[in-house]
């Protein structure tokens, strides 16, 4: 047995970080994060102001190759990513293997993962051109893949994309819309669904993009990297929140009742926390928080919906920042606390909201894909590991163990 605390003591090059809390793993210019003064840049630009004065296909191209578009160059790339909307017929094939009460991410796993079986012009991954088509296609296909998940669980045929609208227009087409009948995308609807789409596109080193970069190391198929992305976005811990937040408040039900979640997620005998509270790097408030919350509000107002969540929302937000727990552990409301009540308005059923999640991160996984793969000094990803079992011991044969 090699004894990696002896080799250390030796050696000293053993870091010993589990869940990466110190441990940087590769350089990236992609995202900035300060999360003590709760900063978000993209690319250097504020997230505060991407979202007020861009679209997600600039987003888009901002973060894939780091520069924000011309004019030209931004018609240019809405046409190219335009043009892999649709997917293979045979593709939809696969969407019948699944039980209909599948949960969409679980559909989208293996539909995405599939992907790699169709594109084989597309993964070679050290011809840069090759690559680009590789993300176009993911980028441009994750909506329709996710809204093929979510007709597939309502019973309702496929809608093909509509090339002539916009890209978050479009996807809201592909998962209301109905052959039998004419259907017009809200505009504000569009808004808030292209806005929450730049809110989510990218945030450096998460868990799953740390997935996609980990995978992508060995040189692995482009589309089967993001499926695992998919697959660690989808836990509770992280892209899966925003789900367990409306779940939570469901659970809560009523303002009274508060003090005893409240409660509850501070006791450590008990496994409850307050969803869509606390973030491993920021320790202020959530930048994309506060635009989601305002989102919130403008949504509502102009859809006419009243919705006692967010009442519930804003006054557990209003008590959990009191509480001496949650300010000294620096535990603030994220990203996903207001973006369930925001997509429920819209008419999403809760277990679409990962999905939406993963198609608007797809564009920073591939960026980060891009990236690591360009660069030079990028080795396979290969953690060590503190080995805490058995010594040397030989092998007993059947008979001899008693
Ligand atoms: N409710 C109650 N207590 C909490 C919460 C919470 N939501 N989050 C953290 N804590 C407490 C922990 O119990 C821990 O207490 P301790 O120091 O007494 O042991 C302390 O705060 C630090 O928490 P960790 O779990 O060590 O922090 P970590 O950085 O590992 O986890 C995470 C961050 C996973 C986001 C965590 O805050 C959490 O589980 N939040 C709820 C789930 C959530 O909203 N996830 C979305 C993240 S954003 C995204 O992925 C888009």
């Amino acid at each position: 047995v090699i004894d990696i605390r002896k080799l250390y003591a030796e050696t000293g090059h053993f870091t010993f970080d589990p869940g990466y809390t110190s441990t940087g793993s590769c350089e990236s210019k992609i995202t900035y994060i300060d999360g003590d003064a709760g900063v978000l840049l993209y690319r250097g630009i504020p997230i505060e102001e991407l979202a007020e004065h861009s679209d997600f296909p600039e987003t888009c191209y901002l973060l894939l190759n780091g520069e924000l578009p011309t004019a030209a160059q931004k018609t240019k790339f809405e046409r190219d990513i335009t043009m892999h909307t649709m997917v293979h017929e045979q593709l939809a094939t696969f969407y019948r293997g699944f039980r209909r009460d599948a949960h969409p991410m679980a559909v989208m796993c293996g539909v995405v993962g599939a992907l790699s079986a169709f594109y084989h012009d597309s993964t070679d991954i050290h011809d840069p051109e090759q690559r680009k088509i590789a993300s176009y296609r993911l980028i441009a296909k994750m909506p329709t893949i996710a809204a093929m998940a979510y007709k597939y669980s309502v019973g309702q045929p496929f809608m093909y994309p509509k090339n002539s609208l916009k890209y978050a227009e479009n996807f809201l087409h592909m998962c209301f819309a109905v052959p039998c009948e004419e259907y017009v995308v809200s505009p504000t609807l569009a808004k808030a669904m292209d806005r929450i789409f730049v809110l989510h596109a990218d945030h450096e080193q998460n868990a799953s993009t740390s997935t996609v970069r980990l995978a992508g190391s060995s040189g692995a198929n482009p589309f089967a990297c993001i499926a695992a992305g998919i697959a660690s976005l989808w836990g509770p811990a992280h892209g899966g929140a925003n789900e367990a937040v409306l779940k939570m408040l469901d659970e809560i039900g009523h303002k009274s009742r508060i003090p005893e979640f409240v409660r509850r997620a501070k006791d450590k005998n008990d496994t409850f926390r307050l969803m869509g509270f606390g973030h491993r790097v920021y320790k202020n408030f959530d930048p994309r928080a506060k635009v989601m919350r305002q989102t919130c509000y403008e949504v509502l107002n102009e859809l006419g919906v009243h919705d006692d969540r967010l009442e519930l929302a804003m006054e557990l937000e209003k008590l959990a920042l009191e509480d001496d727990y949650f300010v000294e552990k620096k535990l603030y409301p994220n990203v996903d606390f207001y973006s369930g009540i925001i997509l429920k308005a819209m008419g999403f059923p809760v277990s679409m909201f990962t999905a939406l999640f993963a198609v608007a991160r797809t564009v920073g996984w591939v960026s980060q894909w891009n990236e690591m793969i360009e660069d030079e000094g990028q080795k396979i990803g290969r953690p060590r590991q503190l080995y805490t079992g058995t010594d040397r011991r030989p092998y007993v044969p059947l008979t001899a163990r008693g």
